[in-house]
Parts: structure tokens; sequence; C-alpha cells
């Protein structure tokens, strides 16, 4: 009889245990996905089966923009430029590591055949204390504010400007089916947190932000 009892004791504290744990926020930090990269830190406010919604602490970013030519192209540029950036092409020749994620604002054209104007920025971490002018031409600097942020994740190689279209309406539908009206739906963003030459276990994420 006292056995039984103390083998109950016990499932009870270890289910109480899981309820709990569940609740801690994560402790560990950064997340596996930033590949040991300086990433912007988060909280995770709510999860459910379609996303999660993050709160962002306000970041640094330093920038390049193109509109009018296609996703592949705009990314080379864009990327080609930051690159330059961070790899010295600035006031104090200075070399800065690459961070992750790599994001791409995304606003899309007002039909499918419509030109989309492409935002990529690189993370500033707050390790580099003054992130130096760009000298670079097309590379600007940007805040982000403290915002919360809806996420949606997948995995694999994304080679095509559709599968992130077909990732961004899911989320779309999902919180909308949910919040309606209380996010920004005139623009996204993708984030990438892998190097090109990664094929597999690659991390990817679509962006809504809260209003
Ligand atoms: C990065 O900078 C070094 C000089 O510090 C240069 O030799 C190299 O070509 C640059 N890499 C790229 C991809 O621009
Ligand atoms: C593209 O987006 C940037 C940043 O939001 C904006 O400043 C620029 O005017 C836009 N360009 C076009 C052609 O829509």
């Amino acid at each position: 009889m006292l056995r039984f009892e103390l083998v109950l004791f016990f499932l009870c504290i270890s289910t109480t245990l899981g309820e709990v744990l569940k609740f801690i926020p994560r402790l560990t930090w950064p997340p596996d996905f930033c590949n040991k990269l300086d990433c912007p830190k988060y909280q995770v406010l709510e999860k459910n089966k379609d996303y999660e919604l993050r709160l962002y602490e306000s970041s640094g970013w330093m920038s390049s923009n193109t509109a009018g030519i296609d996703y592949k192209e705009a990314s080379y540029t864009n990327f080609r430029r930051l690159f330059r950036y961070i790899n010295g092409t600035n006031e104090k020749a200075e070399k800065i590591a690459m961070t992750a994620p790599v994001l791409i604002m995304v606003q899309p054209g007002p039909g499918p055949a419509c030109e989309n104007n492409f935002t990529m920025s690189f993370f500033m971490s707050p390790k580099v204390a003054n992130p130096p002018a760009p000298t670079e031409k097309g590379v600007f600097p940007q805040k982000m504010p403290q915002m919360k942020v809806y996420v949606r994740s997948f995995s694999g190689y994304v080679i095509s400007i559709n599968t992130w279209l077909e990732e961004a309406k899911k989320l779309e539908e999902a919180i909308s089916a949910k919040e309606a009206g209380k996010f920004h739906t005139e623009f996204f963003f993708t984030a990438g947190y892998n190097s090109p030459f990664q094929i597999f276990n690659r991390h990817n994420e679509i962006w809504f932000i809260a209003k």
C-alpha cells in the first residue's frame, strides 16, 4: 500500500514538474539555429502549431535596399554590398563578424507580375559597440524598435521567391484566423540562418510584425 502511494506521489511530482518546466523561459542562449553566431534577443510569448509569437528587444542593423529587379538579383546585390561592409568597406576599415539571421524585408508589388521591393539587413551585434559608418554605397544603418513578431519556421534550401511567398501566405492565414487586423500585411520579412554552402539542416523563418 505504501509503495503504491509512493509511486503515485512520484508520478504526480514528475507530471507537475513537466508542466512547470514548460513555462520556464528558454535558459539557453543563443538558440541552436543561430549556429553560434550572435543573433537578436527575444522571448517567446506564445506558441502554437502554426507559429510562435516572439518579443524582440530593440536592435541595430545594417541594410541595403534594391527595388525593381528579381529576388535572386536583388539578394545578390544586397548581400554583396553588406558583405563588403562587414569585410572592411567602412570608415574604420574594420572587419565585423557575421551574425544571424540575414533578414530580407519584402514589400510585395501590387500584383503577381509586379516588382517587389527588397531590403536586406545584417544584425549588428551589441558586442560591436558602435558599428562603423558604411563607405559602401547603398548601405545604411537601421534601428528596429522592440517589437512583437509572428514567426513561422521551416527547413530546406530556399531557391525561389515563390517558396517564401507560399510560406508567407500560410503564416498570414494562420495569424488572420486568430488575430485578424493585428499585424502588418503590406510587408513581411524572410529570415535565413545558414550560409549558402550549408545544404542540410537549414532553418528558415517568415516574420510578420504585430501592430
Ligand atoms: C575581404 O577583404 C580582404 C582584405 O582585407 C580582401 O583581400 C578580400 O578580397 C575581401 N573579400 C571579399 C569577398 O570582398
Ligand atoms: C523600397 O523600400 C524602401 C524602404 O522601405 C523605401 O524607402 C523605398 O522608397 C522603396 N522603393 C520603392 C521603389 O518602392
